[in-house]
């Protein structure tokens, strides 16, 4: 009896190629986290659900996977990866020197509705920037996304603003903290029943709200956000704040938008805050948020720690190298090898191992395996795009040599079975 069994929705298998791409897009983003001094953990899979209700959020919890163990403990596969980071500096590194530069690279999973760019298991590659708290740190957080997109070509928006400014002008207006959140939830979904809700839920000048939401531009709105806001002294402060931010941008020449509208998913943030979009993407663009949060580390170690981090969908980012068909390496064989018959087998085996054992990490080296003819087998290297096929045959080996058949010129040659190391070193 045959069972088929299909992957889980939202789940997705990776082929070679895909995680040929994968790597390389890895990579490339994680030499530009290393330039900046920043040094990969690794965090659980699963975690106490306790950890994401402190503070992350309505929406994300009501996307957690959540499950009992054995022993009745309430768990939860790791819908992002800040708190968990936050949970282990607690745990594990309050007594090193700050600044901590952390990134990681794994997969998180949420439970929603799957689509093109939205998955059930998802990769984010992020980082946390823990200790510092001034304008220097924001900005280095934020350049470090733009350089890693950079170094991988990619075009993208930037988009930042202070969570301070509308957080503040709310708790001023009188909404509490709960209503803070539905309303933080609805701008962020752009959701078009906000201005009815805010109608009924907030008494007085609602509209300022809206008005403050609608502002985005060059670093000039935020003259028109101060004036809108003129009697509300915190939001001016967090105004302030996010200028110093952005005059280090202009500075150092990362060019951003200021959007008042964002107000991101997640509900720790108490800063700054971006997100990065990439035009290809469709109704899925934001491949990048992020954003301050100094009052999570305080929740859960009674010590008061500022941070400041991002997390980059990766996914998207990878689907963004895909459309776009940015330059990257191909992954190819560097050398079959191919006895003529099954007489010459062993003589094969023992030059595929002595290759191996001369070109660790350097060559890859296979031997064919499936019983084909030469014939058969010089087509099936050129099929995986094989650099080299070694020819294995009777009449060579007599002579102390092999064939080797340069794929891509289409030229042959016979070389002494010492000299193989030499001409392969050269090649
Ligand atoms: P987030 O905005 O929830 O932030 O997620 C970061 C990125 O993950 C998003 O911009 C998006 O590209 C990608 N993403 C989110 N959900 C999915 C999904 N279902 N499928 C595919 N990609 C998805 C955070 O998670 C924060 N922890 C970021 C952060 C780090 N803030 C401070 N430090």
């Amino acid at each position: 009896m045959t069972m088929k069994i299909k992957k889980a929705r939202g789940t997705r298998d990776f082929l070679p190629e895909e995680m040929w791409l994968r790597d390389f897009v890895e990579k490339k983003i994680i030499e530009v986290f290393e330039t900046f001094g920043y040094r990969k953990i690794m965090i659980p899979t699963f975690e106490h659900s306790t950890l994401f209700k402190i503070k992350s959020g309505e929406e994300i919890l009501e996307h957690m996977y959540t499950f009992k163990d054995k022993g009745g403990r309430e768990l939860c596969l790791r819908p992002e990866a800040t708190a968990s980071v936050c949970r282990m500096f607690a745990e594990e590194m309050r007594g090193e020197k700050k600044p901590l530069r952390l990134y990681y690279s794994c997969p998180m999973f949420r439970y929603e509705e799957p689509q093109r760019g939205r998955y059930r298991e998802f990769w984010q590659i992020g980082i946390e920037l823990i200790g510092p708290k001034n304008e220097y740190s924001d900005a280095e957080v934020i350049s470090l996304a733009s350089l890693a997109l950079k170094n991988l070509g990619i075009t993208h928006k930037l988009e930042i603003n202070h969570i301070g400014i509308l957080r503040n002008l709310l708790r001023d207006l009188g909404v509490d903290q709960k209503l803070q959140s539905r309303i933080m939830t609805l701008i962020d979904k752009k959701d078009p029943s906000l201005e009815d809700f805010l109608k009924k839920n907030v008494k007085k000048d609602w509209e300022k709200i809206l008005e403050l939401i609608q502002l985005r531009g060059e670093k000039e709105i935020l003259a028109r956000a101060t004036e809108l806001l003129s009697d509300h002294k915190s939001c001016l402060l967090s105004i302030e704040e996010l200028k110093r931010i952005l005059d280090i941008l202009d500075y150092i020449e990362i060019e951003y938008e200021v959007d008042m509208s964002i107000a991101r998913g997640l509900e720790y943030y108490t800063g700054m805050v971006f997100e990065i979009k990439a035009e290809e993407l469709g109704s899925q663009s934001q491949i990048c948020g992020g954003g301050r949060y100094d009052s999570l580390i305080e929740i859960l170690c009674n010590e008061k720690v500022p941070a400041v981090g991002f997390a980059f969908g990766f996914d998207r980012v990878v689907e963004v190298v895909k459309l776009k068909g940015l330059n990257f390496p191909e992954k190819r064989l560097d050398i079959l090898v191919v006895p003529v018959s099954e007489e010459e087998r062993k003589d094969a085996i023992k030059l595929v191992n002595s290759l191996r054992n001369n070109f660790i990490g350097k060559l890859s080296v296979t031997l064919e395996l499936m019983n084909r003819s030469l014939r058969k087998a010089l087509e099936y290297a050129n099929s995986i795009k094989a650099r080299y096929v070694i020819i294995v045959g009777k009449r060579d080996l007599e002579n102390g040599k092999v064939t080797i058949k340069n794929m891509d010129l289409g030229k042959e040659e016979k070389i002494n079975l010492e000299e193989i190391t030499n001409f392969f070193k050269e090649a």
